[in-house]
């Protein structure tokens, strides 16, 4: 059912009426698609779950146009991002199309679900400024990370588990925190993968978080289990072009301090509280696609 929600897309894609926006859309790789599976998944296929799907994944596309020109990032999903191919200010235009469409048609679903989604855009919005920010530093306080990959990526996820659950008449708190810790956790191996995972498999440079100046959970672990040298030494390579020496050093020391796994783990509690609320509710495929999250390796 997908397919609904792709065609939803393209309708109101059409409904511009302007050839650039139709054929710079269609350039986009479409991705996983996994916020619209999760409304199909809690709410059926009516129309008005179709249209919320694909309202979230055209705000969802229009935020990675923009973090791809905030990142600086010249590859998204191993091709070359929207930015690297027409330049900045096509993405960010491209962006505000996308999202401001959404919105228009946000206002044709329920008060309630417009203001569940268009919340959870204020809290990405703030999350991905937060994430500027954070990369002027070192930051080591976790509990800083954590708030701001909330912002960034679990708000989303919640608002369309909680707008699904509202459009079905389901208990929304409870979907709400699945939401929440499949997007947590999605962003914890998200930022996992990209120190585990060699820049080919990736589609992206490796280690380019913490080139960008973005220490993420397993960087904060790092820092704390490291003696006083190689505490300077990690902090002196923060937001620095790397030589394959030093992305060694990295390497090897999250593998011999375990924080990798320590990092791992954190993530697979947050999925175990999410398969047994969906568990309790007999939601067997909301389960497996919080395993999946955290089987994934690409
Ligand atoms: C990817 O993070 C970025 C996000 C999940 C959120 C981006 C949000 C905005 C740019 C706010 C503006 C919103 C709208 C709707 C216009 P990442 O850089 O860690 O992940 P990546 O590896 O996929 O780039
Ligand atoms: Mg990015």
């Amino acid at each position: 059912m997908l397919s609904a929600v792709e065609r939803k897309i393209e309708q109101f894609i059409a409904d511009l009426n302007d050839k650039e926006v139709a054929s710079l859309y269609a350039s986009l790789p479409q991705g996983k698609r996994l916020r619209a599976k999760l409304i199909l998944k809690i709410a059926g296929h009516s129309l008005a779950v179709v249209k919320t799907a694909a309202i979230v994944e055209m705000i969802h596309a229009a935020s990675l146009l923009h973090d791809d020109v905030i990142d600086d990032a010249y590859t998204r999903r191993s091709r070359p991002s929207l930015n690297a191919l027409y330049g900045n200010k096509t993405a960010i235009m491209l962006g505000d199309i996308l999202y401001s469409k959404g919105f228009l048609e946000l206002n044709n679903i329920s008060p309630d679900v417009a203001k569940i989604v268009s919340n959870a855009v204020v809290q990405l919005s703030l999350g991905e400024l937060k994430d500027v920010s954070l990369s002027k530093t070192f930051n080591t306080d976790k509990a800083i990370y954590l708030e701001m990959i909330y912002q960034k990526t679990a708000s989303l996820m919640e608002a369309c588990a909680g707008a699904a659950a509202l459009l079905a008449g389901k208990d929304k708190n409870a979907y709400m925190t699945y939401g929440r810790n499949l997007g947590i956790a999605f962003q914890m191996i998200d930022d996992l993968l990209d120190i585990t995972m060699d820049a080919e498999t990736l589609g992206k440079p490796a280690l380019h978080d913490f080139v960008e100046g973005k220490t993420t959970l397993p960087y904060i672990y790092l820092y704390e289990a490291l003696n006083g040298d190689d505490k300077k030494r990690l902090k002196s390579l923060h937001a620095k072009v790397l030589s394959e020496d030093e992305k060694t050093w990295i390497k090897s020391m999250m593998h011999n301090t375990g924080v990798i796994q320590k990092s791992y783990n954190e993530a697979k509690v947050l999925i175990e509280e999410a398969i047994a609320l969906m568990d309790a509710r007999g939601e067997s495929v909301l389960s497996s696609i919080a395993m999946a999250m955290i089987e994934r390796d690409f």
